[in-house]
């Protein structure tokens, strides 16, 4: 008997990085898995690297219309959604003054407007069956704010209010909803800094080092476990200490 034996989870930006990490590890603990990138064939490629019982779909998550037909899809291939993880994310730095209206609404449509879209397709089902389990990636970013990253902040930072609004919406139906705020994690996101800057960001983390994808995942399948069954509205930090 494993943790998650038959459950269906659906990982949103789950064919590289954290979301990856997260994919495999509900894998490893029996559930069967949809991941979802932008394009179909990256999807399709990632799931079937990833292993029996893992599919991959193709979803642009900002896209409201995009979503419905993911989520009728991932029913019809795999049952209704029990363990959603929105964790797709972009970014698009610059200060304020120069920042594009293009990069403001590109990263608050996938990282904050996105979950409105997924957390309303799996509702129907959630609600029906009486379960549910919703993680959100913020980052240790939504709650401490960073020069060059106000679209990303306030992306992020919208994600925790409006996962307490909804974690108390859908409390009495036995769905909880709670986040899980990221550090710096080794990841294709990260992996654009420069020594100089990775070197700077250890000093800042007072456990010395970035987090890895999979101590991600683990707070994510905490979660969405039995274990953590009377836990929701809440925010994980899992940050080395950074956010302290
Ligand atoms: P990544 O860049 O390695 O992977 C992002 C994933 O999201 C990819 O699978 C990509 O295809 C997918 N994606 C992006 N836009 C999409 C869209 N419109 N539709 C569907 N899929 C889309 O990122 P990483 O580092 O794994 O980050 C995952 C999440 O964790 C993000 O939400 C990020 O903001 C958050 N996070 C990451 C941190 C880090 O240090 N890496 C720190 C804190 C939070």
């Amino acid at each position: 008997m494993q943790r998650f034996d038959g459950k269906v989870v659906l990982v949103t930006g789950g064919t590289r990085g954290i979301g990856r990490a997260c994919a495999e590890l509900f894998i490893r603990e029996g559930a069967k898995v949809a991941v979802c990138g932008r394009g179909v064939e990256t999807s399709e490629r990632a799931a079937r690297e990833i292993g029996d019982g893992c599919t991959g779909f193709g979803c642009d998550i900002a896209d409201s219309a995009a979503v419905d037909v993911l989520f009728k899809q991932v029913e019809a291939d795999l049952g209704a959604v029990q363990i959603l993880v929105n964790n797709a994310g972009i970014t698009h730095d610059g200060l304020l003054m120069r920042m594009k209206d293009d990069h403001i609404s590109a990263v608050l449509d996938t990282n904050l407007k996105s979950a409105f879209y997924t957390c309303r397709a799996a509702a129907r089902g959630m609600l029906k069956h009486r379960y549910g389990r919703i993680i959100n990636i913020s980052s240790v970013i939504g709650l401490r704010g960073q020069a060059g990253q106000s679209n990303y902040a306030a992306a992020k930072a919208g994600l925790i209010g409006f996962s307490k609004s909804y974690a108390a919406e859908v409390a009495s139906r036995n769905i909880t909803v709670n986040v899980v705020a990221p550090g710096y994690i080794t990841t294709d996101m990260t992996a654009g800094f420069s020594e100089n800057v990775m070197e700077k960001l250890k000093e800042r983390i007072p456990m010395g080092r970035p987090g890895t994808p999979l101590e991600i995942a683990d707070a994510v399948a905490f979660l969405a476990s039995d274990a953590a069954s009377y836990i929701t509205g809440a925010v994980l930090s899992v940050d080395g200490g950074l956010g302290m």
